[in-house]
């Protein structure tokens, strides 16, 4: 696969951090520091919030609505709502009885801060809040409510047992263990694929595609969700953990099924190369308008942090 022009990267780098500011910036509204007994709380969810995500969720969202003619800042809620359930998740996959991990986003994680009582209870937190966004009134003004509600369903299948917990779980269970193919596809495709597909999902539904429309993005979205984590897994075998604020060479160390692990790095490469080639190549439909989205999917394979 060619790799990303010079100038190509400089307008993926300029159209990512514009759309972080956005989201950034209306994240830091929604969560204002809160008063009396339990202010702890809004502490310990900023601190994971604010502490330097890529927003790349949040992002894909805004992408996909803006690829089908909607809107981005109509899709705000919604792209930070899956920001807040993708902070929780990291938290409480940092936790000693998940991956025990002591760097997140470049600073302590939650439970080095504030202990491992108030990370879970930022988790829970974070995850709640993403609901109270996704039911804002300016959603609910401006869409038809089996719009709002299907995007919400989705969402929370993405985020739930089905998905993101589900893949959590057999990844946990999995490790130290020898497992196939089959099982290593499973946990990334839910563990990350599915907040990713889901990212795509609502911002094409709430951007008011068609149902063809819909159908090629959540492709896309399946795509890249499954090369985004095993880029992830590539970078934790060969990447600089200064530059990602997290452990390198964890996975390793607790015997994680992933891609390098399972098939060598080459191999891995080339599944994810792949990906990306055939996500890419689906948006030809969607003419000049689709390409942050494919630059988003090459950014993927090519990514340090
Ligand atoms: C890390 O996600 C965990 C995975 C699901 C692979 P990101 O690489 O998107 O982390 P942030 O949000 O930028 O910190
Ligand atoms: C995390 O996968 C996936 C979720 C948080 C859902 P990893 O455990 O590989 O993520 P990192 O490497 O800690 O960011
Ligand atoms: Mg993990
Ligand atoms: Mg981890
Ligand atoms: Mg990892």
């Amino acid at each position: 696969m060619e790799s990303l022009s010079e100038e190509k990267k400089t307008r993926l780098r300029k159209y990512l951090s514009e759309r972080k500011a956005l989201v950034d910036g209306r994240l830091r509204d929604h969560f204002s520091p809160m008063n009396g007994p339990s202010a702890l709380i809004s502490k310990a969810m900023s601190h994971s919030l604010f502490a330097g995500g890529k927003r790349l969720r949040p992002v894909l969202c805004m992408a996909s609505a803006s690829v089908v003619g909607g809107r981005e800042e109509d899709v705000l809620p919604v792209a930070c709502a899956l920001e807040c359930i993708h902070t929780y998740s990291l938290i409480h996959d940092d936790l000693p009885a998940m991956d025990d991990d002591d760097l997140r986003r470049g600073k302590p994680t939650s439970h080095k801060v504030f202990g491992e009582a108030i990370a879970l209870l930022a988790g829970d937190g974070l995850l709640t809040e993403a609901f109270r966004l996704m039911a804002d009134p300016s959603l609910v003004e401006r869409n038809d409510a089996p719009v709002l509600l299907k995007v919400i369903r989705i969402v929370a299948e993405a985020a739930g047992s089905q998905g993101m917990v589900g893949g959590q779980v057999a990844d946990v269970l999995s490790e130290g263990k020898k497992v196939d193919f089959p099982v290593v596809e499973y946990i990334h495709r839910h563990k990350t694929g599915a907040m990713i597909r889901a990212s795509v999902l609502s911002g094409a539904l709430l951007g008011g595609a068609t149902r063809e429309q819909v159908e090629i993005l959540g492709k896309y979205g399946e795509k890249i969700g499954l090369a985004f984590q095993i880029s992830d897994d590539i970078l934790d075998v060969e990447g600089d953990g200064e530059t990602m604020g997290k452990a390198t060479g964890s996975d390793d160390k607790k015997g994680k099924a992933t891609y390098p692990a399972l098939l060598g790095l080459a191999r891995a490469k080339d599944i994810q190369a792949k990906l990306v080639e055939e996500a890419v190549d689906s948006l030809e439909g969607f003419g000049n308008r689709a390409e942050p989205l494919k630059l988003i999917a090459r950014y993927i394979v090519e990514r340090k942090k």
